[in-house]
């Protein structure tokens, strides 16, 4: 892992994008996550794409997650989300999103998402964020490094931290995000210092499931001065 410590989120976040136009050209999978902490980024990718810098046309993404549920057109669903904040401002083609369902029975929803990932995975290059209680996507503290695509149980933590709509959610597993080649952590803010010192300085345990990125062979990891206090 490489850590890579900014004054604040602004520059935090200009440090992981430049990371991520390095590899964008030979990246053709591009794996997404949603919370507050890729908004940044999200922002200045739509802007380079509309000034024609960048294109996503050929590109393919899969997300991580999405509240199980609820409807994409619910503007608490991770689809609205990414909807609103990039997949409209950019020029991926709609085929070649790939998001969890969140309102098909289970089986059939993780099994599809599965088979999508299997026929097109892995990703080349994933942005995450992390939790408070160390959870990637919505691997919460419990799951296992070969954990896989599944609908999971919220703990009460991040149902209250997210304000999530229900308390349940499909997320991919930990195996398939340590299966991308290479992977952008971003963590801002005090309240993501625990998290981060665990996953950095505590040996890899399902208790932070982040901490498994310790094993990955090409993992970037953006944290401001705040979230790093305790490095
Ligand atoms: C949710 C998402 C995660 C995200 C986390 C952190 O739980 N499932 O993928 O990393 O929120 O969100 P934030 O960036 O708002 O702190």
């Amino acid at each position: 892992m490489q850590l890579i410590i900014k004054e604040d989120y602004s520059e935090m976040t200009d440090a992981a994008l430049e990371v991520f136009l390095k590899y964008f050209p030979e990246s053709a999978v591009l794996g997404f996550a949603t919370g507050n902490t890729p908004i940044l980024l999200y922002e200045k990718l739509s802007k380079l794409c509309k000034e024609g810098k960048i294109s996503f046309r050929d590109k393919i993404s899969f997300n991580l997650d999405e509240y199980y549920g609820i409807s994409t057109k619910d503007k608490r669903s991770y689809r609205y989300y990414m909807d609103s904040l990039l997949f409209c401002n950019i020029d991926m083609q709609k085929k070649n999103i790939h998001f969890p369902d969140g309102e098909a029975p289970e089986a059939d929803a993780v099994a599809r998402y599965a088979k999508e990932f299997d026929a097109l995975g892995p990703i080349d290059l994933q942005i995450l964020g992390i939790g408070k209680n160390g959870h990637i996507a919505f691997n919460e503290p419990g799951s296992g490094i070969y954990s896989r695509t599944r609908v999971v149980d919220l703990q009460d933590e991040t149902i209250e931290r997210n304000d999530a709509p229900v308390q349940r959610a499909i997320t991919m597993g930990m195996k398939e995000i340590l299966s991308a080649k290479t992977i952008i952590l971003m963590a801002s803010g005090k309240d993501k210092s625990d998290a981060l010192f665990a996953t950095i300085k505590e040996p890899p345990s399902p208790s932070t499931p982040a901490s498994f990125l310790q094993s990955h062979r090409n993992t970037y990891i953006f944290a401001d001065k705040a979230a790093a206090c305790r490095l």
